[in-house]
């Protein structure tokens, strides 16, 4: 994992956009030039069937690479690994109907808060410039060691009213790991998504920042519903289909993300 940033989308609110952002993060990232992996961390597997997943192709998921890696069996990470048809440097990990064993496969293991960051930190992963994993609603021992494994934070927010209380357990969870488990964890930025143009949406805007300072992103994510919709019917990224206005604010988005992490 020498120059690879493993950047996790998580928090604690259902349906902010956690998949959206990892997925359409990743494609436009892969399209500035970077090698990406998308990790499926939710066994609902949004991103993995936004990418292309064919339900049961026969081949291994990330709960097996969980299950091998917390009993001690050797990994073959090619046959794991799917290539993004659409997004030739994008590649996916999907989620597996057995996510949900995970939990307790990896509080079995010796090494329970770092399963993830030992598969992560094998030298096969340091083909890619970027990891991003896309997490589930739920701050379990899974997303725990998620967390232990990555270095940069992205959370995304909506205009919702439980919003903030969202993004605040969410810091104090980062702070407790990184004063424990994972200090070199940094929240990369909180990414406003489903931006309209009400009121609720503009006094959200304002209040963000000025609780949240600069590490609210400046690109904001407009809400687009139809747009997004398409980009999982194709299969491919907003950066990669025409006509589709999102494009331009995810590059944006890739630009920051870049920036801010250092690449
Ligand atoms: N910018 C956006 N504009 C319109 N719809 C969006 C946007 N971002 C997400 N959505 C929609 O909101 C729903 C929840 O998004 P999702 O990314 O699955 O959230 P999460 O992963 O946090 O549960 C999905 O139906 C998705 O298509
Ligand atoms: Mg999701």
């Amino acid at each position: 994992m020498k120059n690879t940033k493993v950047i996790s989308v998580i928090t604690e609110k259902g349906g902010v956009g956690k998949t959206t952002t990892s997925y359409n993060l990743g494609c436009a990232l892969g399209n500035a030039g970077s090698k990406v992996l998308l990790i499926d961390l939710d066994k609902q597997g949004n991103l993995s069937s936004s990418s292309g997943y064919i339900l049961s192709d026969g081949k291994r998921t990330i709960s097996d690479v969980i299950y091998n890696a917390a009993t001690g069996y050797q990994n073959d990470y090619e046959s794991v690994i799917r290539h993004s048809e659409n997004n030739p440097n994008v590649d996916y990990i999907p989620a597996g109907y057995m996510l949900n064993a995970s939990n307790s496969i990896i509080a079995s293991s010796s090494n329970c808060n770092f399963v993830l960051r030992s598969i992560l930190e094998d030298e096969f992963f340091n083909r890619y410039d970027y990891i991003i994993i896309d997490n589930k609603t739920d701050l379990d021992l899974l997303a725990q060691n998620a967390l232990n494994a990555t270095h940069y934070v992205i959370i995304p927010l909506d205009a919702g009213i439980h919003s903030f209380d969202a993004v605040d357990n969410m810091m104090a969870k980062i702070k407790s790991l990184a004063n424990t488990t994972n200090p070199r964890l940094k929240i990369l930025g909180i990414l406003e998504n489903k931006v309209d143009l009400t009121s609720t949406s503009k006094e959200i805007d304002s209040a963000c920042r000025e609780i949240y300072g600069s590490l609210v992103f400046d690109t904001r994510i407009p809400s687009r519903p139809e747009q997004i919709n398409r980009t999982v019917k194709f299969c491919t990224g907003c950066v990669n289909l025409k006509g589709n206005t999102l494009a331009d604010t995810y590059r944006a988005l890739a630009v920051e993300v870049i920036k801010r992490s250092g690449v």
